[in-house]
């Protein structure tokens, strides 16, 4: 009997209209255009601003154009995950919401909270259930309204992020493509240096976490950023390693997108070449769960089947991990 492997066999994506750009967030906080590029290196994000409007609404929206582009019937689809930090309410899941919004009747729905880790560790349970048999037409959706979240009086956060979501079709298939490897993992000390103080049942909502501004992301970046250099390229250097892939087989990295020189400090120490590694941090930001979906929408073209890809991402957490994943289909 043939192995079943789990492949991505569609994309979609979505982005909202408005773009915050360096220039307009100059005007809200003490920052410049030029000091974003220089140790960030993003020029603009966008941002979900029409009223009444959430995460699941971008998420929707994904998955409505992969729906179309793959010719799939919304009654087919028997499992739907959506890793996101900013779902819609505490709950119910935003994955019910999603899938309540798009009328599908036989999917299983559920959120995954990794942060931006969220598509990597979504990817590998998604695939194991496909993997094994149980589903056959899975949805990964990848949302996070970051606008939500972000401060924006505080300048050493609010220009990394910004608002989207990123939605794959995950089949089975008995050819050598899709999800061939992966290294999940996850480190506790790392919760003090990233998270959101208040909101949780750890400190309820109050008029004091309000005025203390505790609903927002908190990072210390400098401490954040190292951990995430070294580990998104050991865990990529290992994977390549064991399924002997020498850097110049390797088509492209498709890294979690937080901050270019983070991703250029792991291409570098991955020994792989800047053309080899895919960004769109500049348009987009940090879009946390959506990041990298939204990298398989923007480069769809540019990938061949049989491309071996590396997905790598870092969050909160810390979470992390890498898929080595074969791309299964050609470009239209
Ligand atoms: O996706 C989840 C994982 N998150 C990440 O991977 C993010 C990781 N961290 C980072 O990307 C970077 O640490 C930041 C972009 C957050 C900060 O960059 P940095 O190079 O680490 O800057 P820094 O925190 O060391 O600050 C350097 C200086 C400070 O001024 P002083 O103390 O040297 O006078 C900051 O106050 O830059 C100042 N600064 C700014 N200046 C202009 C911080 N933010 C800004 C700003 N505009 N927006």
């Amino acid at each position: 009997m043939s192995i079943i492997r789990a492949a991505i066999t569609g994309v979609g994506g979505y982005v909202p209209d408005y773009v915050l750009d360096n220039f307009e967030l100059s005007q809200m906080v003490d920052t410049s255009d030029e000091w974003i590029m220089q140790r960030i290196g993003i020029k603009e994000r966008r941002i979900l601003k029409e009223p009444g409007k959430a995460t699941s609404d971008m998420a929707v929206r994904a998955i409505t154009e992969l729906l179309e582009k793959t010719n799939t019937d919304p009654d087919e689809i028997d499992l739907l995950v959506c890793p996101t930090i900013t779902s819609d309410m505490p709950f119910p899941s935003t994955a019910n919401i999603i899938g309540y919004k798009l009328g599908l009747k036989k999917a299983f729905t559920f959120d995954i909270s990794a942060a931006c880790s969220g598509f990597i560790y979504g990817l590998e349970i998604v695939s194991r259930l496909v993997e094994n048999g149980t589903y056959k037409k899975a949805v990964l959706v990848g949302a996070d309204m970051m606008s939500s979240v972000t401060d924006y009086t505080d300048r050493t956060t609010c220009p990394l992020f910004g608002d989207g979501a990123g939605a794959v079709l995950i089949e089975p298939v008995t050819e050598e493509v899709g999800v061939i490897d992966r290294i999940i993992g996850y480190d506790g000390s790392g919760i003090a240096n990233l998270h959101m103080k208040a909101g949780g049942s750890l400190k309820p909502a109050s008029h004091e976490t309000v005025d203390n501004r505790e609903h927002f992301v908190y990072q210390e970046g400098q401490t954040v950023f190292k951990a995430a250099v070294s580990k998104m390229s050991d865990l990529s250097v290992e994977i390549m390693k064991r399924n002997n892939i020498e850097p110049e087989n390797l088509a492209y990295l498709i890294p979690h997108q937080a901050n270019k020189r983070i991703i250029e400090a792991v291409g570098k120490r991955m020994g792989i070449r800047t053309d080899q590694v895919i960004m769109n941090i500049e348009r987009y930001g940090n879009t946390t769960a959506a990041t990298i979906p939204l990298c398989l929408w923007d480069f769809e073209k540019k990938l061949k089947k049989g491309d071996n890809l590396i997905l790598t991402a870092f969050g909160a957490g810390f979470t992390f991990g890498s898929i080595l994943l074969r791309w299964a289909y050609d470009p239209e």
